[in-house]
């Protein structure tokens, strides 16, 4: 009876309360969120959104090329997704002759789409739920060992067993850190063709610069095509496309495959990521760049070899700096201790609650062992494979393994793939700036890192280079043969296993097997062991959470934390305040871009094309009623790394734009989710609809669309 009363209570409450909404949805569960999307404008129905008795939505949003999101928007399988998720196809085709990077791309006939070999467009065609199946034979007495045994044993028996009925590609999911496990069937799509891209000084205008960053303006998109069988995609459904825009308040959710979030960790987890691991982190990420930074500026080719690298380690390297900031201001920790109190006490009603009670009192001495071995981990990563020779030796490694007992077509193959990699390693390679790089990454792993744990080589910088890293680094390049191609490539056309022996004797192959020989011996086990026990913790503590939370806050819904399978998130259009005396408003213009242009900053290059339409004011139908372009917006959906190109979508269920960033003050929305300050970034459809249409002229691919006006 209490509980009746009390879920009573929390509908009700949730039909009057109306607030920008954390969570991340199962669509196939979202009935129970329908009353609260309705209640804050929404008029379409959960079953209009996912359905397996009819056409919905959801047979309009893909997992696109296995990273981010896409969604169709025509009845010939058109499909849109951001211009960073499109990047490594559009930088695929792009050569001296067609630079698409930089000029764009825009198939003028159906003819001059791209075929795109390895990229892939996944669709959820149906979901359900087999935790009983999976967790049966599984008891209270049940170890966490046999546990682990009894899962992997149901999944692979029902997986194969379904296989066998569908033609669709069938894998099981874990929900709530395995407490629910879900049954899904996937369309897999093989044939995907590029069909258009802005040029990069549009697709990433603001590049490193303005990412994570509010005012933004990036006309994030690129365009795709779904072939099936040779002809374009006829799917069950397509996205109607709204030219009204968004006003403050407005009703929106985003529809996508969000990646990774850890939103029930306990105190003790958040504050080693924020405060031990994420510092570490950024601080060697802050000396990588700053060393790239500053041959970049020197020189032109340095620049282009470098942008891709720079944008990989700065996107993580900004968006922790937020995180970190985020939870210090948020006071993340002190409100994960204030929930865990409340935890506590509830655990102390009742006998049976023990066990969860101990789960959340366990974490603490497993994190404790836990972080030497996190630390080592990173600096391996961040700091010694962040040297570009020692990565690139670590390809030779194997090479150097090899016996006259090796079987010459495993020999014939690796150095087939060293071949490749040697070439590209080679087209992007600037020593100058490795060789400061080794510098200071060595300087800061030995610094760190205990003398009884640390790879050998650190050591032997003490022993042989008298503690002088620039010497050591001086004869590593000096010495290495992998970094000049003419000898690598000698080396691979008249490689033979007696040569192996004299390989392994490279400086550079030297100092990469010491890393990963200490990392493989001395690190790997115990972290693994740590993790082990760390996710058994946490499937206790979350199936505690999930008790405790419904009885002591039963305003607050549960939602499992994102693991790459399709969700629904909503939340209102609107600005906000970041910090003291700042407000943001919630669109952007193009007079912004214009603002922002600067043709000597790389970042901030506008076209003469671009230019010239905005001086004209030639917008067409694409304008916003206060007669300017709105470039980006800004709303209360909870999205992460994944939701890149999600569909977002207005009260009708009409897309509104396309889902590329958040802003920076809440990053930390991966961990702890604030409403005030944990906003998402999207590109306005109607600027993407009037750079096909105006700037790039592509008037077949506006034909084919729906358009609400
Ligand atoms: N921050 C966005 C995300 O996490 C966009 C990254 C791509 N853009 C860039 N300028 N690096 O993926
Ligand atoms: N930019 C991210 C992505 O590529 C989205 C985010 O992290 O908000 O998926």
């Amino acid at each position: 009876m209490k509980k009746l009363f009390l879920t009573t209570i929390a509908i009700i409450l949730c039909g009057t309360i109306s607030r920008a909404d954390e969570g991340m949805w199962i669509p196939a569960l979202l009935q129970k969120n329908e009353a609260e999307m309705q209640a804050m404008g929404m008029k379409i129905t959960a079953d209009d959104i996912y359905s397996i008795n009819h056409s919905s939505m959801k047979d309009a949003v893909v997992l696109f090329g296995g990273g981010c999101t896409g969604e169709i928007v025509s009845d010939q399988g058109l499909l849109l997704t951001n211009h960073h998720c499109g990047y490594g196809w559009i930088q695929k085709h792009s050569t001296v002759e067609h630079d698409y990077l930089t000029e764009g791309f825009w198939a003028m006939t159906p003819e001059e789409e791209l075929a795109c070999p390895g990229l892939t467009a996944i669709m959820l065609k149906n979901m359900v739920d087999v935790t009983e199946k999976i967790l049966f034979n599984v008891t209270e007495e049940t170890t966490d060992e046999e546990r682990a045994k009894i899962v992997k044993e149901n999944i692979k028996k029902l997986v194969e067993e379904m296989q066998k009925e569908t033609e669709y590609e069938v894998s099981v999911e874990s929900f709530y850190q395995g407490n629910q496990y879900f049954l899904m069937y996937n369309e897999v799509f093989k044939d995907v063709r590029m069909v258009g891209a802005p040029p990069s000084n549009i697709g990433k205008f603001g590049g490193d610069t303005d990412n994570w960053v509010w005012p933004r303006h990036t006309g994030d998109f690129s365009i795709f095509r779904i072939y099936k069988d040779g002809q374009p995609y006829k799917p069950d459904y397509h996205f109607t496309i709204s030219l009204n825009g968004v006003e403050e308040g407005d009703f929106t959710f985003v529809f996508g495959y969000p990646a990774r979030t850890n939103e029930y960790l306990p105190a003790v987890a958040v504050n080693q990521e924020a405060n031990v691991v994420y510092p570490v982190v950024v601080d060697l990420r802050t000396q990588i760049l700053d060393i790239y930074n500053k041959y970049q500026e020197k020189d032109a080719k340095v620049r282009i070899q470098y942008a891709s690298k720079h944008a990989g380690l700065g996107n993580g390297w900004k968006k922790w700096m937020g995180v970190i900031e985020g939870i210090r201001n948020f006071k993340g920790i002190e409100k994960k201790q204030a929930f865990e109190e409340a935890y506590n006490n509830w655990c102390m009603q009742a006998r049976n609650r023990m066990k969860y009670m101990h789960a959340l009192r366990d974490f603490t001495p497993v994190y404790e062992e836990y972080e030497k071995y996190r630390m080592a981990t990173t600096y391996l990563t961040e700091a010694g494979l962040s040297i570009e020779l020692i990565d690139f030796a670590a390809n030779f490694a194997k090479l150097a393994d090899v016996t006259k007992d090796t079987p010459q077509e495993e020999i014939d193959e690796l150095i087939n793939d060293l071949r490749q990699e040697t070439t590209a390693f080679f087209k992007d390679y600037y020593q100058p700036i490795d060789e400061e790089v080794a510098v200071a990454m060595l300087t800061a792993y030995r610094a760190a890192q205990p003398e009884d744990f640390r790879p050998e080589i650190l050591n032997e910088i003490d022993t042989k280079f008298k503690g002088d890293v620039k010497s050591y680094v001086d004869y590593l390049f000096g010495k290495s043969i992998l970094i000049s191609e003419e000898k690598v490539v000698a080396i691979l056309d008249s490689f033979k296993p007696s040569k192996a022996k004299k390989l392994a004797k490279d400086p550079a192959i030297i100092a990469v097997n010491s890393m990963m020989d200490f990392y493989v011996e001395n690190v790997m086990p115990k972290s693994r062991e740590c993790t082990n026990r760390i996710n058994n913790l946490r499937r206790v503590y979350m199936e505690g959470q999930m008790k405790m939370i419904p009885e002591v806050y039963p305003e607050r819904n549960l939602y499992p934390d994102a693991n790459f399978t399709l969700r629904v998130t909503y939340g209102k259009v609107g600005g906000f305040k970041p910090k003291d005396a700042v407000t943001y408003r919630h669109f952007t213009t193009l007079d912004g871009i214009m603002q922002k242009e600067n043709p000597d900053i790389y970042d901030y290059v506008v076209t003469e094309r671009l230019r010239e339409l905005y001086d004209t004011k030639d917008f067409g139908r694409y304008a916003d009623k206060d007669g300017t372009m709105h470039v980006a917006f800004i709303a209360g959906n909870h999205t992460t790394g994944g939701n890149s190109g999600s569909p977002i979508l207005n009260a009708n269920g009409e897309l509104l734009g396309l889902n590329f960033d958040r802003t920076w003050e809440g990053t930390m929305s991966d961990l702890i989710y604030d409403p005030s300050i944990c906003k998402n970034i999207s590109v306005d459809i109607r600027y993407v609809l009037f750079l096909i249409d105006k700037y790039a002229g592509c008037q077949r691919l506006i034909d084919e669309m729906t358009i609400a006006e």
